[in-house]
C-alpha cells in the first residue's frame, strides 16, 4: 500500500438506472477517500436532474469527465460500452464497465434484424470488440473492472473460501436469473442490447459459474478453469402467436430472445447449465447451486428469507420499497432489507475502489469479462442450430 493513492476521483457516464446504483454505494466505500467528480450523458436535462438531485457536477462532454476522474463508471446501454472504454483507458484511467462487456449490435443498417443475422458474424465481432478492449487495457497505466454484481455477491464470496479451503471440484452448478420482463424501451432491440435473456440476464449467473471455475482453478493449478464448450437453446416465447397474454407478462420485444438456456462445459469436463427469461412471475429470480466433491451449495441471492413481512392492504407499503420487480405489495412478501449488498453491489464498487486506490487487480476483471461475452455468442451460434455444443473460442 505504499504507493497507494488515498483519494480516488470517480466519475460516472450514464444518469439512470446504473448510475443510481453505482453512486449509491461510491458514497459508501471504505478504507479510500472517493471523491465524485460528477456525471455525464448526452441528455443534458436528464444529466442535470440527475446531477441536482444527487448534488453533483453535470459535465457536459465525456472528456472533461475523464481528465477529471481516476475511475470512470460506465453505466451506458451496451453498445456504446467499448467506445466509451477504450477512451478511458487511452487517457491511462480505471475503467468499470456494466454488464454486459461488449457484444454485437448489427452493422449499422437500420434494417438490421436480431432474428435474421448470421450468428457467426455476431461471434466474430463480438470477439473482436472485446480484442479491442484487452488491447486498450494491455496499453494502458489503467484497468478493466467488469461490473458483474454476482461475483460480489457475499453467498458468492463464501462459496469462494469453500473452495479455496476445502480444495473442492466443482462438478455442477446450474443457476437462473429470471423476472417478468425488462420495461427499458431500448431492452427489446437487439441493436442497442446485443441480445435477448442471454445476454442481458444469463450473463449474471453465467458470470458466477465462470468466475467460481477460475477460482477453484487458482487454488488448485495456479490457473483458472475455462470454459471450453457451450449447448444452448432460445425461444421468444412472448412473440409466439401460441402465447395467451393475460397481461402479468411484459411483451413487446422487437428481435430479442425472451427464454434462454445453456448447457457448459469446462475445460475440466465438469458442467453448469445456466437459465435466464423474462417470464417468470413473484419479482426476480437469482438463484445458483453449486454440486462440488466434497459439498452442496445453494445461494438465493433474490429472494431470499431474510426478512418476511405480511401485509393485508397493498396501499399500505405505497411508499415503501420491498424487493426488485416485486408485482404486487400483497400478502406475504420477502422484503430484502439491504438489496444493493444482497445482490453485491456493494462489496463490487469497494473491489473497484481499492484497486483503482492499489493498483490490484479486481476479482471481476476483464478475464471473465472477454469469457463470459465469447460464451454468449457461442451460445447463440448453437442456438442457431437448435443447441449443436459450439468450442467457446479463446480470447
Ligand atoms: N448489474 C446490474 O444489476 C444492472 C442493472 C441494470 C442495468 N445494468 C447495466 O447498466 C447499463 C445501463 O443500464 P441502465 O438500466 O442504467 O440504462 P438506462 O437506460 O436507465 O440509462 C442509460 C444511460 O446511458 C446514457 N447514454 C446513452 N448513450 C450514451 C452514450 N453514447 N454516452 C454516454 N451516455 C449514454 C443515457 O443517457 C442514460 O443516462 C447496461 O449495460 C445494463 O445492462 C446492470
Amino acid at each position: 500500500m505504499t504507493n497507494a493513492k488515498s483519494t480516488v476521483r470517480a466519475g460516472i457516464v450514464g444518469s439512470g438506472f446504473a448510475a443510481r446504483f453505482h453512486l449509491e454505494a461510491l458514497r459508501k466505500v471504505y478504507g479510500v477517500t472517493v471523491e465524485i467528480a460528477g456525471v455525464y450523458s448526452p441528455t443534458a436535462a436528464h444529466c442535470e436532474a440527475f446531477a441536482g438531485r444527487h448534488g453533483l457536477t453535470a459535465f457536459t462532454g465525456l472528456s472533461a469527465l475523464i481528465d477529471q476522474s481516476d475511475i470512470v463508471h460506465v453505466c451506458t446501454p451496451p453498445s456504446t460500452h467499448e467506445r466509451i472504454g477504450v477512451e478511458v483507458l487511452g487517457r491511462d484511467k480505471y475503467v468499470v464497465i456494466e454488464k454486459p462487456f461488449t457484444g454485437y449490435f448489427g452493422d449499422g443498417d437500420k434494417r438490421f434484424s436480431g432474428d435474421l443475422f448470421d450468428r457467426k458474424t455476431g461471434l466474430d465481432r463480438a470477439k473482436a470488440s472485446i480484442g479491442n478492449l484487452l488491447d486498450a487495457e494491455a496499453k494502458s497505466a489503467g484497468l478493466i473492472c467488469y461490473a458483474e454484481n454476482w461475483v460480489y455477491a457475499p453467498g458468492i464470496q463464501k462459496e469462494k473460501e469453500i473452495l479455496e479451503k476445502s480444495g473442492a471440484q466443482i462438478i455442477w452448478m446450474h443457476g437462473e436469473e429470471a423476472h417478468s420482463g425488462s420495461h427499458s424501451p431500448f431492452y427489446g432491440i437487439w441493436a442497442h442490447s446485443g441480445g435477448g435473456s442471454i445476454m442481458g440476464k444469463a450473463v449474471h449467473p453465467l458470470g458466477a459459474v465462470l468466475y467460481l471455475k477460475q477460482v477453484e482453478g487458482m487454488a488448485a493449478q495456479g490457473r483458472p478453469i475455462r470454459p471450453a464448450t457451450v449447448s444452448a437453446r432460445v425461444h421468444a416465447v412472448t412473440r409466439s402467436k401460441q402465447f395467451k397474454d393475460l397481461g402479468y407478462i411484459k411483451t413487446g420485444y422487437t428481435d430479442i430472445e425472451d427464454f434462454g438456456a445453456m448447457h457448459i462445459v469446462f475445460e475440466d469436463g465438469m458442467l453448469a447449465d445456466v437459465f435466464a427469461s423474462e417470464l417468470v412471475l413473484g419479482g426476480v429470480h437469482n438463484w445458483i447451486e453449486i454440486t462440488a466433491n466434497n459439498h452442496r451449495t445453494i445461494v438465493n441471492i433474490n429472494p431470499n428469507d431474510s426478512m418476511k413481512s405480511y401485509n393485508p392492504k397493498g396501499s399500505q407499503f405505497d411508499d415503501i420499497y420491498v424487493v426488485e420487480k416485486i408485482e404486487t405489495k400483497e400478502g406475504w412478501a420477502n422484503i430484502s432489507p439491504d438489496e444493493d449488498w444482497y445482490t453485491g453491489y456493494q462489496n463490487e464498487i469497494q473491489d473497484f475502489c481499492r484497486c483503482a486506490a492499489t493498483g490490484a487487480m479486481p476479482q471481476c476483471n476483464s478475464t471473465l469479462a472477454a469469457d463470459t461475452i465469447l460464451t454468449v455468442y457461442a451460445a447463440y451460434c448453437s442456438a442457431a442450430e437448435n443447441g449443436r455444443e459450439m468450442k467457446v473460442p479463446s480470447r
